[in-house]
């Protein structure tokens, strides 16, 4: 049997006449699943070794497949090799091009196995990998964030709520907020992988095999921590794709609400920061633009992740028992959020050490606002007016402050003592933008002193879960 047959194909024994030529096209999934191509080869050269280890395959058969499937994998790496939509997938591509090579010795290679086990084993194979790599990127990502953060530990800005200002906090501890979002998202991707690092190999099309196969012997060789236990289930799930895929969906959601902020701080009204021009775009009417089409995009592909992942629910919900072709459709969403994620976090990686606080801009935005109105209100408990009554006191003095155009440490201190008798010269000392960060210096609080300590121990953290 040739590759070129497209006849009679590695099925073709009961058929009679030949696959309509669109059906042909319409069923395969070689175009895309090439690129599974290295995992298919080693999981094919496992199965291969283990089927000689249990005795089904001589050594002579077993040496002549593994050099095929080598020569093979150079061959597709050179681009010398001929993929053909007739052979459908990448698993008969690679078996029909091995038979064409070693002959007879090829057309063992799939006793004992299925398309169906092969397909999920090269699916979780390469999951694997990208989701080590996808990890690393992360963790790359994150220590920029902390770099950043132990930097800016003291520069002060507005934070806000309801997108109106609300205390002054350090641009530290807003990075530090982005790296816990980052570091569940890390804690989620390594609990995935534990899932995906289960080896469906020997389960066959659906029942298992007659043959006296060693699973555990497969899955030591492929870096698997176990054989899955059920035949039936082995074939027929993708959850682990899905699960990839919420992953993958939550991780871009916090990405696009960082990408959201960016955008925000870098406009002239914000100006909060500046991205340098590598990562902006000019518009190609107006010279004066500076775009931050970087974060905007990253933002925007969280749509076609969240696309993806319901695709694979929608994919997965209706399939009875076992295997079935829907599953040919689990491959380009999967890969497309890999790639995806992927590409965001690289340029995420990339850039946020390169984003430029704009200290002053920050400090004067925290400055409008009234951002210390609690700090006022907390004063005035502590010199025994009760919360309710001095919440009530610094509203009025915010309305005085509002008609006279000014922020509250700009009120003489007469002015403020017309609204309490308590308050006193030292009033300026929690008015102030640093006194109120400093103020908030327990964990989690916003205190320079605190993003520091954080920063310490959250280097610790990812040191010990890299
Ligand atoms: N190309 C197929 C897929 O991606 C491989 C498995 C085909 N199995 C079958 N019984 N038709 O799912």
């Amino acid at each position: 049997m040739s590759s070129d047959n497209t006849g009679n194909k590695l099925w073709g024994g009961r058929f009679t006449e030949s696959t309509d030529e669109f059906v042909q096209a319409f069923t395969a999934s070689v175009t895309f699943d090439k690129r599974l191509y290295a995992y298919d080869i080693a999981g094919s050269i496992a199965h291969a070794r283990m089927l000689t280890k249990v005795g089904v395959l001589s050594e002579g058969d077993c040496t002549a497949i593994i050099d095929g499937l080598n020569d093979i994998r150079s061959e597709i790496e050179r681009g010398d090799f001929a993929w053909s939509v007739a052979l459908e997938d990448v698993h008969m591509n690679i078996e029909a091009r091995l038979t064409d090579r070693i002959g007879a010795a090829g057309k063992k290679l799939h006793t004992g196995r299925s398309r169906n086990d092969q397909v999920a084993t090269d699916i979780r194979l390469y999951l694997r990998d990208e989701i080590d790599f996808i990890a690393t990127e992360l963790r790359r990502l994150q220590t920029g964030l902390l770099d950043l953060a132990e930097r800016e530990a003291s520069t002060i800005m507005p934070g806000f709520t309801h997108l109106q200002v609300a205390m002054p906090v350090t641009f530290g501890h807003h990075m530090l907020a982005w790296f816990e979002n980052l570091d569940r998202d890390h804690a989620r991707l390594l609990d995935c992988r534990k899932r995906v690092n289960v080896m469906p190999l020997g389960a066959a099309a659906l029942a298992g095999t007659t043959y006296p196969i060693n699973r555990a012997y497969t899955a030591e060789l492929l870096g698997f921590d176990m054989p899955a236990e059920n035949s039936l289930d082995a074939v027929s799930d993708r959850d682990f794709a899905i699960e990839f895929c919420s992953f993958a969906a939550i991780l871009m959601m916090h990405l696009s609400r960082f990408s959201e902020e960016l955008i925000l701080w870098t406009s002239a009204q914000f100006g909060f920061i500046d991205l340098p021009d590598r990562f902006c775009t000019g518009s190609s009417i107006m010279p004066q633009k500076k775009n931050p089409d970087v974060p905007e995009l990253v933002r925007g592909k969280t749509g076609r992740i969240n696309g993806h992942l319901v695709a694979l629910l929608t994919l997965m919900k209706g399939q009875p028992l076992a295997y079935n072709k829907d599953n040919q459709e689990d491959k380009e969403p999967l890969f497309d959020a890999v790639d995806t994620v992927k590409g965001s976090l690289r340029v995420f990686a990339d850039m946020m050490p390169a984003v430029q606080p704009k200290r002053e801009r920050m400090r004067a935005a925290a400055l409008e606002g009234f951002s210390t109105a609690t700090d006022l209100a907390d004063y005035l408990v502590r010199k025994g007016v009760p919360f309710r009554d001095s919440h009530e006191i610094v509203g009025k003095a915010v309305r005085r402050g509002v008609e006279l155009g000014k922020d509250l440490s700009q009120l003489p201190l007469e002015e403020l003592q017309s609204f309490s008798k308590v308050v006193g010269a030292e009033v300026f000392e929690v008015l102030t933008l640093e006194g109120s960060v400093a103020a908030r210096d327990h964990l989690g609080g916003t205190a320079p002193a605190q993003v520091r300590a954080a920063v310490t121990r959250a280097k610790a953290r990812i040191a010990s879960t890299s």
